[in-house]
């Protein structure tokens, strides 16, 4: 595995230290590559409104979007035993990088998983299955 791949499955790996799941107790930790090199770290936080509660990977991308960011190449997440990326995150991540390349790994480094999103969001529904305005 190359060096960059590396650190950013251990910025994953760092963020779950801030994961906020005093509900599940299961720590997800999220990093996304933007094109320019830069990653955006994220944790779950979790809310006493259970479904108030934003994944690791949301938060992630939320904080590169707001920072000015649209164009991403990988994402890595690291849980305690190589989750998946639930349906909700795999459509936002989708809106903005169908061919986003996903690494999931488990807290102790293995790498479950290393594909690309199109294949975990097969016939997903994005910015072109909009009919465009011609108004
Ligand atoms: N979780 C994530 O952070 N990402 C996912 O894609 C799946 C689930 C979090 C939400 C909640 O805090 C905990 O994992 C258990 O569902």
């Amino acid at each position: 595995m190359d060096d960059a791949t590396q650190t950013l499955i251990r910025t994953a790996t760092e963020a779950t230290h801030n994961a906020y799941i005093p509900y599940s107790h299961y720590p997800v930790g999220a990093a996304l590559r933007a094109r320019d090199g830069k990653v955006y770290s994220g944790c779950n936080v979790e809310n006493a409104s259970y479904p108030v509660t934003i994944c690791a990977e949301r938060v992630a991308l939320v904080k590169a979007v707001s920072e000015g960011q649209r164009q991403f190449d990988a994402i890595a997440v690291v849980t305690p035993n190589g989750g998946s990326p639930c349906g909700m995150c795999r459509q936002m991540l989708y809106e903005f990088a169908p061919d986003l390349r996903v690494i999931l790994a488990q807290t102790d480094g293995t790498v479950v998983y290393d594909g690309i999103l199109s294949e975990l969001l097969p016939r997903g529904f994005g910015p072109d299955s909009l009919p465009h305005d011609s108004s």
